[in-house]
């Protein structure tokens, strides 16, 4: 991988490591699997004062239990949020190693268990923090702005940590005070950035492989097939995919757009799972996949992250009977970490469009 700022990087094996996350994935569970297992981990839940904080991503069934055990289903600045400020003392993170993670640098005096720790994202993965830190040292007068979808160590070298919610905002408000940016890890979201807010910003060069396979070309011919529709898009995509949105946001604002928004149908560019929220909370609505397919090319992913589906009811039950998937950090990283995480929460709670 070769950033902008000419420093070759070591690249994670990504198309291997997504694949190995497809293989490990368990059987489907038959009714009565499910009905067993959901009430052994309520059960648990319960015994082990624990709370369940769900990604939109993953899949419906833990969706669901997260909300009827009293726990959340959030996009990831509200899951970070909801880990700091809900009372329980384990907080069961049913997303990927970033979010849980996240959870442990903000309440380093709770257990955090994740569901599956072997979940990564290809934007952490491919954002090393030696080869960030370098990358960092080469330019000493930029400030760092790093998105959450990074490793401890990574976010520990940042000025800031933002998610896709707060980015946008708090970038402009940077730019207008002069500062020039350095960013990492996702090329797409930092040309979006930039793109909108005029921002001087040195990209880092990563992707989302989920969020990269959605195709502009195709999409225009689904818009010409339904001229109704909205087009929702996660700024992961890929520009050409970005400048066909109606609305381009987090998780939480593209669920938010499609109940505001007066659309009835809505095709929908980001992973599949978000779908689930959105038919539940705008019914009578009708959601289309935006494509990831079509007019010659294919895709590998195909809208679904192969991470986030790794979270699953069997595997949850185990990391609750066994305390397995538990985060440890060591403790300087995580105080540094804490440091522009806190930031980001801080600039959130006075600026009202940071949810
Ligand atoms: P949100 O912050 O929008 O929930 O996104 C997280 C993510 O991993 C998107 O791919
Ligand atoms: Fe990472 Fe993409 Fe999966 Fe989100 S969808 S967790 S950015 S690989």
């Amino acid at each position: 991988m070769e950033n902008t700022h000419g420093l070759a990087s070591v690249a994670a094996d990504i198309p291997s490591l997504a694949a190995q996350a497809r293989a490990a994935l368990g059987p489907p569970l038959s009714a009565s699997e499910q009905s067993l297992l959901e009430q052994e981990i309520t059960a648990l839940l319960s015994a082990q004062n624990a709370v369940l904080v769900a990604h939109y991503y993953v899949n419906s069934q833990l969706q669901d239990l997260a909300e009827a055990t009293g726990g959340y289903v959030a996009d990831s600045l509200e899951m970070a949020r909801l880990g700091l400020e809900h009372p329980a003392s384990t907080v069961v993170v049913a997303g990927v190693r970033f979010m849980g993670e996240t959870a442990k640098i903000l309440s380093p005096e709770k257990r955090i268990l994740l569901v599956e720790s072997s979940a990564e994202c290809s934007l952490d993965l491919n954002c090393p923090p030696e080869d960030f830190s370098t990358f960092c040292d080469q330019q000493p007068n930029r400030t760092v702005v790093v998105y959450a979808n990074t490793s401890a160590a990574v976010k520990a070298r940042a000025d800031w940590v933002v998610t896709s919610s707060i980015a946008l905002e708090l970038i402009r408000d940077l730019t207008t005070q002069g500062e020039k940016l350095l960013w990492a890890p996702d090329k797409y979201l930092g040309d979006y950035i930039q793109k909108q807010t005029g921002a001087d910003m040195l990209l880092w060069h990563a992707s989302c492989i989920v969020h990269e396979e959605f195709k502009g070309e195709v999409l225009v011919n689904l818009k010409t097939q339904y001229p109704d529709a909205a087009v929702l898009v996660h700024p992961e995509s890929p520009p050409s995919v970005i400048a066909l949105a109606d609305v381009v946001g987090s998780t939480g604002q593209l669920i938010q757009a499609a109940q505001d928004l007066e659309a009835t149908l809505f095709i929908v560019a980001t992973e599949e799972g978000i779908l689930h929220k959105m038919r539940q909370s705008a019914p009578g609505k009708r959601f289309l996949e935006a494509p990831t397919a079509g007019a010659g090319a294919t895709c590998e992913s195909c809208a679904h992250c192969p991470w986030m589906k790794m979270n699953d009811l069997s595997r949850l039950a185990q990391a609750l009977r066994h305390g397995t998937g538990e985060v440890l950090l060591d403790e300087s990283v995580r105080a540094q970490a804490a440091i522009p995480i806190q930031r980001m929460l801080a600039y959130g709670r006075k600026h009202s469009g940071g949810r």
